[in-house]
This record gives C-alpha cells, structure tokens and sequence, in this order.
C-alpha cells in the first residue's frame, strides 16, 4: 500500500480542452479520498491519469515514492473500478474473481485464498458458484469489486461506480464501500459529482472545479470552512443561503436587516464595502423557540413551510441582492436554483428550524440567526474572508 502524491499535474487534450490545472495533492496510505465537482470538472481526467490510462501533460505522479509518470497501467499495480463494470456471463463469481489471477499465473491456492478472502469482506461466500445473471445488482457491482481486491494493488481509484444503481441501493453500496475500505484500508480515491456522496464517504474530499483544486479538507472542515464562495454553494444540502451585504459600524447589513458582526477582525479592510454573506439554513432558528438576543432577529413572512418530521424548512425572501457570481453559478445544482439567481425580486432563503415550530405560510415571524456562524466571502476574489 501506498500514498499517492500530485505535483502541479495538467492535462491538455489534443484539441486544446485544459482538462487538469496545476493540481497538487497527496492522499495517505491507506485513506479515502473523494474528488467531487461538478461534470466536466475534470474529475475522470484526473484519475485515468493516476491509473496511467490518459498522458500527463506536465507535473509527476507519485505512488509510494517511486514516479510513475511513464510507467503503462499494468506496472502501476493500481486497480480502476468503473461504472460500467462488465462480468463475463458464462463464468461463476469466483471465476469471474480469479481470472486475472489466473492470467497471471498465480497457483491454485494462492488464487484461492485471496478469492477466498476477498469474498468474506464482500459477504460474497455464499454466492461464489452462482452466475452474474442469477445476482442481484448489488452483488454484481461487489463481485466487480472482488476482482480489483484480489489483485491486491497498492491503491483503488473509483469513478462513479454507484451512478448505475438506484438510489436505495446506491446509498447501501456506499456504506458497502466505507466498511470494505476501512477493512482492506487501502488507499483508495473515489470520483462522483455528488456532493453528499463524497461527504459521506471522504476521509478528506477535494473539491474541483474546471480543472483546478478548490480545497481538500475533512467533510467537516469543508463544510464548516468553505474556503471560497463555489465551495460554499457546491457542499451543502440545502444550499447556504447567500446575499450581498455591506459591512458598515461592526454589522452587515442586507435588504433591511442587520446583524452584528464584532470581533470579526477579518472583516476590517471591508468597512463600507460589499461583501458576501453566507447563513447554513441549520443556523436559523424560529425565534419562538429561541432566546437570542434581539439583535440577531430577523422579521420574515414565511413564503413555505417544509415538513421534514425531524426538522421544518422554512422559505422567506430577503429584498437584497443575490450572490451570482461565475463561482456560484458554477455550484448550483438545479435548474431551479439557477433561475432563483435571476430573480430581482429578492433572495429566497431556506431555514431549517425545530419541529415545534408552528410558523405556517403567510405567517409573519421572527427568525434567529446564530451570529457566531455567519460566513463572509470577497465579491471578487471570492475567497473566505478569515474571522
Ligand atoms: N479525450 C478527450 N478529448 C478532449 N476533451 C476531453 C476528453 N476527455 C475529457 N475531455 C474534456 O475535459 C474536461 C474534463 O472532463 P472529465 O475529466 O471527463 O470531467 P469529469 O469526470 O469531472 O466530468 C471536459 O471539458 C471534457 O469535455
Ligand atoms: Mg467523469
């Protein structure tokens, strides 16, 4: 097993496209890293050329601490597991399992063992006679799984490799995949554009946007501390919701409220200036079921109230500007939400507030907002502005 390090790797296409930018990053022996974003991000790029499938335009490649930038695929001692996995129909699982092994010339009892082994951590013993047409869709994708365990390579790379599955069985292989990671603990990275998937999953996620690395941090970290405004948008489900706000005399202000934002010494150059306000729908409160101080409320009518049965979604709108920027644009993941960014009328925002609320629609109320949480961005280098 093995770390896999990036140094300022690019990938340029033939016909020009810039696939990859300059991207640096290490992933630990025996981790879990998810590469997420949007498609066309240049996630599958990135992997096939981790696997050696796809010429590296410019930087190094490290497995362990040898470069493999001009070793072919088959000595990289990597296994790719894909979306489209193929079993051949007329084998058994274990045949399907050891033929690679076979290929290769490993003895009968090796190649039984690690089969052996393989299908005890696949929960595939019971199975291993049985054709692929007679295995549910589950057992099928876990079979294609045992063939890249049995080789037992120094790392997996996975890309999308539940987007075939429906969503219940795609959520069970997911934790499928976490458990026999976390038993195997080989290094392993793992591509999907679905956000909650890589939060699920990632020891540490990164996230990319054309070509280029936004931040590789822990799921908490990225989603306590987006470090631009994309990656704010883009984790997050709900989204944060996101308004131009003026800091002016320690508070910001948007539409027509305020609220404080002492101590905030990174928010000093910004006197006077626009910035980006960021609230996590968690980060609101009914405030009838509050006691924060009067100066973190907000009076809204509620446009929607969402019954989640654990929490409630309330929906208001702010009369202040959106935040479109190229970066949030970029992030947003429904047509919908795209053409709220286009809506002059105000922002709508989404609270996510205790059960016990009794606010309904037409209501007006009175949210809260817990202050210590709030983010702010630079409009126009979109970055975090530190606290
Ligand atoms: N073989 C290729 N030739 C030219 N452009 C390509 C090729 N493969 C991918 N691309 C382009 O490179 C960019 C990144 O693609 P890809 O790595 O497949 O992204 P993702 O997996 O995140 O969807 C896209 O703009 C895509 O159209
Ligand atoms: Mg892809």
């Amino acid at each position: 097993m093995a770390n896999i390090a990036l140094e300022s790797v690019s990938k340029v296409y033939p016909d020009g496209t810039r696939a990859v930018h300059d991207l640096d990053l290490e992933i630990e022996d025996g981790e879990l890293a998810v590469f997420v974003g949007p498609s066309g991000c240049g996630k599958t790029s990135a992997l096939r050329m981790i696997a050696g499938l796809e010429e590296i335009t410019d930087g190094t490649i490290k497995v362990g601490d040898r470069v493999v930038n001009d070793l072919p695929p088959k000595d990289r001692d990597i296994a790719m597991i894909f979306q489209n996995y193929a079993l051949y129909p007329h084998m058994s699982s274990f045949d399907n399992m050891a033929f690679a092994l076979k290929m290769r010339g490993h003895d009968r009892s090796e190649i039984k063992r690690r089969v052996d082994d393989a299908a005890r951590v696949l929960g595939l013993v019971d199975v291993l006679k049985k054709k692929p047409r007679t295995l549910s869709g589950g057992q099928r994708q876990r079979v294609a799984m045992g063939r890249a365990i049995v080789r037992e390579p120094q790392a997996f790379l996975m890309d999308e490799p539940l987007s075939n599955l429906d969503a219940k069985l795609r959520v069970q292989m997911r934790a499928e995949i976490a458990r026999i990671q976390r038993d195997l603990s080989v290094t392993t990275i793992y591509v999907t554009h679905d956000q909650s998937e890589a939060m699920t999953l990632g020891d540490r996620v990164a996230v990319m946007r054309k070509g280029e690395l936004q931040q590789l941090a822990s799921p908490q970290e990225l989603y306590r501390e987006p470090a631009n405004l994309f990656v704010a948008e883009f984790i997050g489900s709900p989204a944060m919701n996101l308004v131009e706000a003026t800091i002016e005399g320690g508070l910001a202000r948007f539409g027509e409220y305020s609220l404080p934002v002492d101590g905030r010494a990174g928010l000093g150059s910004y006197e006077g200036r626009k910035v980006a306000l960021g609230i996590r729908p968690e980060d609101f409160e009914d405030a009838a079921l509050s006691d924060a101080p009067a100066g973190s409320r907000l009076p809204v009518t509620v446009d929607l109230r969402e019954d989640m049965g654990s929490e409630i979604f309330l929906h208001f709108s702010v009369s202040a500007p959106h935040v479109a920027t190229e970066e949030v644009r970029d992030a947003v993941e429904t047509e919908e939400a795209l053409a709220a960014l286009e809506n002059p009328a105000g922002t709508p925002f989404v609270g996510r507030v205790g059960r016990e609320s009794r606010a309904r629609e037409g209501d007006r109320i009175e949210v809260a907002v817990d202050t210590r949480m709030l983010h702010f961005f630079d409009l126009e280098t979109s970055a975090s502005i530190s606290k």
